[in-house]
Order: C-alpha cells, then sequence, then structure tokens
C-alpha cells in the first residue's frame, strides 16, 4: 500500500472519539479511517495513569497492525496521560487532543482567563494547566471536572432540564472566575456545546478540541506529504464489547451511517 492511503487510525476509551472522527471526515474526506473504541473497559476518566497507559498502549499497538501512517489520540483522559508513554514507545507519529485545544484557546481568549471542562482523571492530571503555562505564564487556567456530563450525553439528554441543572451546577462557579474561553475537554461534551453556551453566555468562546485535532492531523499529513487523494475512503470501527450498542449511539456523534464494525 501507498504510504499516503494507509489509515490514520483513531481510539478513544469508547464511542465519545467519534466526535473527532466527525471532524476528520469534514476536513479530510479522502483519509481511510480505522477507528478503536475500548468499549469493554470505558470509562477511562475514573481510571489510574498506569491503567489508562496500559490501555493506551494495547489500542495503539491495535491500530498499528493497520499499518496506521498517523495516531490521533482523540481521548482526553487518554492524551492527557499517557500521550508522553506513547510517544517514547512508538515510533509512529502520535497526536493528542491537549495541544491543539489549548493553542485555540490562547489564540481566542482576550483576558487571559481560561477554564477547561473534563473527567475527573484529566482535570486531577493538569495537562491543560501544563500546557498553557508552558506558552505563557500569566494565562490563568480554572478547571473544573464534570463526571456526569458523559452519562448524560449517552442517554441522549441533551436537551432535557436535568442535563440544564447539572451544567449550571458545575459551570456557575466556574464562570465567577470571569474566563472568556472554555475549553470542551472531553470527547462528548461537543455534542453539549448548546447547552454550555446557554450557561456560560455568548460572550465565552467554547473550543472544541475534536475540531483542533483535525487541524493538526491535516497540518501534520499535509507537511509530511502524507495526505491521501484516494475517492473511495474507507472507514472501520472496532470495539472491545457491544458492537450494536456503539453502532445505535456511535451514528448520533457521527451524524450518518457506520457500515463496518466489529468486535475484536
Ligand atoms: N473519552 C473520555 C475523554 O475524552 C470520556 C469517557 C471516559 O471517561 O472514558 O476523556
Amino acid at each position: 500500500m501507498d504510504l499516503q492511503n494507509r489509515p490514520i487510525g483513531v481510539f478513544d476509551s469508547g464511542l465519545g472519539g467519534l466526535t473527532t472522527v466527525k471532524e476528520i471526515f469534514k476536513r479530510l474526506p479522502n483519509e481511510n479511517i480505522v477507528y478503536f473504541g475500548d468499549t469493554a473497559r470505558v470509562p477511562y476518566g475514573s481510571k489510574s495513569k498506569e491503567t489508562i497507559t496500559q490501555f493506551s498502549i494495547e489500542n495503539t499497538q491495535f491500530l498499528l497492525k493497520f499499518n496506521a501512517k498517523l495516531i490521533v489520540v482523540a481521548c482526553n483522559t487518554s492524551s492527557s496521560l499517557s500521550l508522553n508513554s506513547l510517544k517514547a514507545h512508538f515510533k509512529v507519529p502520535i497526536i493528542g487532543v491537549i495541544a491543539p485545544g489549548v493553542k485555540k484557546a490562547m489564540s481566542v481568549t482576550k483576558n487571559n482567563r481560561i477554564g477547561v471542562i473534563g473527567t475527573r482523571a484529566t482535570i486531577a492530571s493538569k495537562s491543560y494547566e501544563k500546557e498553557i503555562k508552558k506558552r505563557n505564564s500569566v494565562t490563568k487556567c480554572l478547571s473544573r471536572s464534570c463526571p456526569l456530563f458523559v452519562p448524560l450525553v449517552e442517554e441522549d439528554w441533551i436537551g432535557d432540564e436535568v442535563t440544564y441543572t447539572v451544567a449550571r451546577r458545575y459551570l456557575q462557579p466556574l464562570m465567577k472566575y470571569n474566563i472568556d474561553t472554555l475549553i470542551l475537554g472531553c470527547t462528548h461534551y461537543p455534542l453539549l456545546k448548546g447547552v454550555i453556551k446557554r450557561v456560560v453566555g455568548k460572550k465565552v468562546n467554547l473550543v472544541d478540541s475534536a475540531e483542533e485535532v483535525a487541524l493538526d492531523a491535516k497540518r501534520l499529513l499535509e507537511a509530511r506529504r502524507l495526505l491521501s487523494k484516494n475517492k473511495n475512503a474507507r472507514h472501520k470501527f472496532f470495539v472491545s464489547d457491544k458492537p450494536m450498542n456503539f453502532k445505535a449511539i456511535g451514528e448520533r456523534f457521527l451524524g450518518r451511517k457506520i457500515s463496518f464494525i466489529k468486535k475484536v
């Protein structure tokens, strides 16, 4: 197979990473994609660094069986806790969602007060704070874990009053710090953009890490002359458990049909 036609490998703890795949489809329509969702071991957001790193290594090894030219770690929790270990372990280019999200947030903030929301493990790792500090020591990062958002999205209770109540409870304390930018630091949160916007107000910029990592993937492939020209891109989805459940909810995340799905 030509170098360019090798697939992009994307993994997540489950189906949330499909928000990233959706953005990759938009920006890189010619790319073959192999996706792995670790649905047997989800959630990662409540697990330890050691466990998340071990799972992330195994997920990458699986994607490399398809000769992936690039690995995208769509999961914010894996990106926060394991990206450095993955980069040390494998030769293939690997990108995560933290740096692209931070880069965008820092380009749009006017008052240098950025909020970050994510899983407990992501927030506890301080991955976003560290990335912000690396770039600029005056920008303040205010963060908050929002663990109930993931199950609310998976239940499809997005417009429900209960979701607004939960969003107000999580986000109003963050708004007291006068943030003007909020990073959606979890795969599921792009689906809550409407709810979050209503709670934080129109003036707060929402940064979608799924969009930003897709742009980063495009830049990297362009720079390495690895963009595919294939007009019949193929997309394969693998999961470690319950493929039918993944298909039903995943098609909602992706906004299109999933035709190839297999449990491994
Ligand atoms: N994919 C995870 C993330 O982006 C959310 C779900 C989980 O906790 O595994 O952090």
